[in-house]
């Protein structure tokens, strides 16, 4: 059945407040829960609760008890019929967590007992109001085996805390905010605990703490320091205090994706908070900060202010994205200032550029294309997707720079000042910025950006400029368009689609690459904000004393595909002086695209692949640029990625797309040899003193690509340097590079010796057999036969998700030249089905592999139109995966 965002209904009935009691026991728990319902408006109306995979032991309504015709149990919907205006429900049911693979609700990971309630897990917890726009306090009393539950953990104040008969014991937790369900917790098991009190701003004590398995207690400061630091740019940032006095970070091994925001006690998945300088990379390092970030702002975003409905996901998720990525940004920007300031910046506004073009790009063109507010849905955890998350960012983030920092903080200010403590739209969130806009802009409102929250599909803006010698002017053109896509496209005639309103920053060079003066709203500025509310407009610009050379969508202003027709040499003057880091990288990525599609049409055709000696030079300047952080130098040196390139060919070639890449990186290193090595032996640091800063850890960066170029062109001393490199390693970072320069490029016995090695000291560590078996399923050589040998490896485990993505999907979704065979088509319908009888989420995922098939060449269309038809047949598919294989074969 399929959700519509319309269809939306404020629940009848308020409930206050909520008792629970839990027996927990990994077979079989027992939860008795007492609510206290209070009607809305004057009508009585059935009481409709969620429930699922749940054994029903009692039910009583304001102490009778009621039996089997006083109420209906159907379609994992349990409904009463109350007679008065306030009454309480007693229910007893059963849950058991041992048997729930879904890894939703209350399941087992190891010998702990763990919740994950968003979206609608809660109701495989006990019978509810599954819904985030009812809220509750919670009282909850946790009983179970002392011995195998020594610590008993949920959301709020512990209150009391005791021994019982028989072993057993109990703890009260009492949480003082009202929340929905899906920010409900609980924890229970035998722990590490790494704590430390923090003073907040207005000068309470809070305590924070990071808790794991037992003997991982070395691998939390690292998550402890980073929870810290969130907690003081929040308050600096956006002056939002830490409301509780206990802030609990959990560990989980099995976990479906990153980590849960649960009020007051965040569950994580283990690999985004254990780190120390031997088991985690620098990438790591980082992505934990972003992660524990994420969490810790939803206290704010997502918590406090919370959604009406699960349409409305974007509303915490895209903030809270927007949010992380600011952080992250202040974070690499920290010691640094001026030029090394943006320029650190910029490194990661470039990794989350990337992240969108190759998550979110290819889902808007396709079958599940949707806005970030989606208007319908089978299963609400399909949508847990870039789209929402990523895109939903840049939303926000066209908001603040089209407010200014100042601006959107006001917004904010504003956001919460209405709704603090209310589940609430996207569109209140909008309404909030608005109320500064308008100020701002007198005359003028947001109903024009508000459209990219109905919209989806990435809009194209294309670019004419036109420069007048004689008046000295340049004119700007800026058009808009967005194709239908997703179900648009089933629609006939197609819907109109209305222009957005699109931040565009602009700059301007002379022929020199020097940047040139723009004056626009009576200032001079290096960079231009124009903001293109119609289907075309145009700028016109006084006193540019020669043609110039545009700078496009500086800092990505907004989610767009830029059309610009240049010659290859404005691409490399930009290259060379672009001031704007972001716009530069750009203009690199163009150049090495441009090349690879030219390799691409060689391969495909039988023609001569030839390497345009420019880029060679081009990147010789960068590598040798002094003004440029190494950091830096790593993003900009890199090939656009597979995948990115697989997108721009039509019918998509993946063989033509990996040969084309690999004879890139071959040139390349071959034509820069003596520079890579240079640049290698530069980039050493004394392994002892590792530090993840960013300096440092861009250092090492460059450094392994240094290595894959030398292993790329077969460079004399390449090998024996990856070799070094991987067994004299003093971090893992070195340790992973030199292994996946070996895997990648040495296929045979130095590769075999040294996995083998890896694997015999690692064993112990499971987040570092995940990087194991993910390197050996992305490597070029691995096929589908090499993925079904790994998966008969005793540490292997489908049941694991982190386990699971390392090895199937790494396989499936980021190794090409493996999958796109008949054989790997097949391999992956398989693992779909096998998956989805364990966890329906994590299988959803992993059947979006080939949402793009139908723009493949007729051999490779047709085996991937069997292997969706195969996964259609299956007897019991789940909801998640039903919806994902009918959309991916009825939309294209
Ligand atoms: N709210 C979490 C986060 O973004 C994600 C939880 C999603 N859970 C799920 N089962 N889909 O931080
Ligand atoms: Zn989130």
């Amino acid at each position: 059945p399929t959700i519509s965002r319309h269809d939306y209904r404020p629940y009848p009935y308020r409930l206050p407040e909520v008792a629970l009691q839990f027996d927990l026991d990994a077979a079989q728990t027992r939860v008795r829960s007492r609510l206290v319902f209070e009607r809305v408006g004057d009508e009585n109306q059935p009481l409709v609760l969620n429930g699922q995979d749940l054994d029903l032991e009692s039910l009583a309504l304001d102490g009778q008890a009621l039996n089997a015709s006083q109420y209906q149990l159907q379609d994992e919907m349990l409904t009463v019929f109350p007679k008065t205006a306030r009454f309480t429900l007693e229910i007893t049911s059963l849950c058991r967590p041992a048997q729930n693979s879904s890894l939703m609700g209350l399941y087992v990971s190891g010998d702990k007992l763990f919740t994950q309630c968003e979206a609608e897990g809660f109701r495989r917890i006990t019978w509810f109001p599954d819904r985030p726009d009812v809220m509750s306090r919670y009282q909850v009393t946790l009983r179970a085996d002392k011995e195998r539950y020594p610590l008993l953990l949920s959301n709020g104040n512990r209150l009391q805390a005791g021994d019982l008969p028989d072993g057993r014991h109990q703890a009260v937790w009492e949480d003082p905010h009202p929340k929905p369900c899906y920010l409900f917790a609980l924890v229970a098991g035998d722990f590490a605990c790494r704590e430390q009190t923090l003073r907040t701003r207005s000068g309470r004590d809070a305590l924070l703490q990071i808790y794991s398995d037992r003997g991982s207690e070395n691998k939390t400061q690292w998550a402890l320091d980073c929870l810290v630091r969130s907690v003081q740019w929040d308050e600096q940032r956006f002056g939002l205090e830490l409301d509780l006095d206990r802030f609990m970070v959990v560990a989980a091994r099995d976990f479906n994706m990153g980590a849960m925001e649960n009020k007051g006690l965040n569950v994580f998945n283990s690999a985004y908070v254990l780190a120390d300088k031997d088991s985690a990379t620098d990438p790591a390092y980082r992505a934990i900060e972003a992660v524990i970030g994420h969490e810790y702002f939803h206290n704010w975003t997502g918590n406090r202010v919370t959604c009406r409905d699960w349409f409305q996901l974007s509303l915490k998720e895209g903030l809270t994205v927007f949010r992380d990525q600011e952080f992250s940004a202040d974070m690499l920007a920290q010691d640094l200032s001026g030029a090394e300031a943006a320029s650190a910046r910029a490194v990661k506004r470039i990794d989350d550029v990337s992240t969108l073009r190759i998550a979110q790009f290819p889902e808007d063109a396709g079958p599940m294309a949707h806005p970030i507010r989606p208007e319908s849905y089978q299963e609400i955890g399909n949508f847990y997707t870039a789209t929402v998350y990523e895109k939903g960012a840049e939303v926000i983030r066209m908001q603040h720079t089209i407010l200014g920092e100042a601006g959107f903080r006001a917004g904010m200010d504003e956001y919460f000042r209405r709704h603090d403590g209310a589940a609430v739209t996207c569109d209140d969130f909008v309404s909030a910025m608005e109320s500064v806009y308008v100020q701002q802009n007198p005359g003028k409102n947001l109903d024009v950006f508000r459209r990219w929250y109905s919209q989806a599909g990435t809009p194209r803006v294309k670019v004419e400029l036109a420069y007048d010698a004689a008046r000295k002017t340049c004119a700007v053109t800026l058009s808009q368009h967005c194709e239908p896509v997703g179900i648009e496209k089933l629609q006939s005639p197609a819907l109109p689609k209305p222009p957005l309103h699109i931040p565009f920053a602009l700059g301007l060079l002379d022929q020199q690459g020097r940047p040139l003066a723009i004056e626009h709203g009576g200032r001079a500025l290096d960079t231009v904000l124009l903001e293109l509310v119609d289907e075309r407009q145009t700028w016109e610009f006084p006193n540019i004393p020669e043609k110039p050379v545009p700078s496009l969508l500086r800092d990505f202003s907004a989610p767009v595909i830029v059309e610009f027709e240049r010659q290859d040499a404005e691409l490399t003057l930009l290259a060379q002086h672009d001031p704007d880091p972001y716009a530069r990288w750009e203009a690199v990525q163009e150049l090495a695209t441009r090349q690879l599609l030219a390799l691409v049409r060689a391969f495909t055709d039988g023609g001569e692949p030839v390497v345009h000696p420019g880029l060679a030079d081009t990147w010789r300047g960068l590598l040798r640029d002094p003004g440029l952080s190494a950091a830096y130098k790593t993003r900009i040196l890199s090939q656009p990625t597979e995948k990115e390139l697989l997108e721009k060919t039509s019918p998509m070639n993946p063989a033509a797309v990996v040969q084309a890449g690999r004879h890139l990186r071959g040139q390349l290193g071959q034509a820069l040899a003596p520079l890579w090595l240079e640049t290698y032996h530069a980039c050493a640091d004394d392994a002892e003193q590792y530090r993840p800063d960013p300096l440092s850890s861009g250092r090492r960066s460059l450094r392994n690509l240094c290595l894959h170029y030398l292993m790329a062109a077969a460079h004399p001393e390449a090998q024996a340097l990856a070799a070094a490199q991987y067994y004299g390693a003093g971090n893992m970072t070195d340790r992973m590079g030199g292994l996946s320069a070996l895997v990648h490029f040495s296929a045979g016995a130095p590769s075999q010796e040294a996995l083998n090695h890896f694997y015999e000291q690692w064993q112990q560590d499971p987040l570092v057999i995940d990087k194991w078996f993910a390197l050996q399923a992305g490597a070029p050589g691995t096929t589908v036969e090499t993925v079904r040998a790994l998966m008969l490896h005793p540490a292997f485990s489908l049941r694991n998700p982190n386990r699971a993505r390392s090895l199937i999907f790494q396989f499936c979704m980021n190794n090409l030249q493996g999958v796109h065979t008949p054989q790997g088509y097949e391999f992956w319908a398989e693992q779909v089905m096998a998956l989805d009888e364990l966890n329906p989420e994590i299988a959803a995922r992993l059947a979006r592999a080939f949402d793009n098939w139908a723009r493949f060449a007729a051999p490779n269309r047709d085996a991937m139109h069997d292997a969706l038809q195969r996964i259609q047949r299956h007897p019991a598919l789940s909801r998640n995966v039903a919806e994902i294989i009918s959309k991916a074969l009825k939309i294209q």
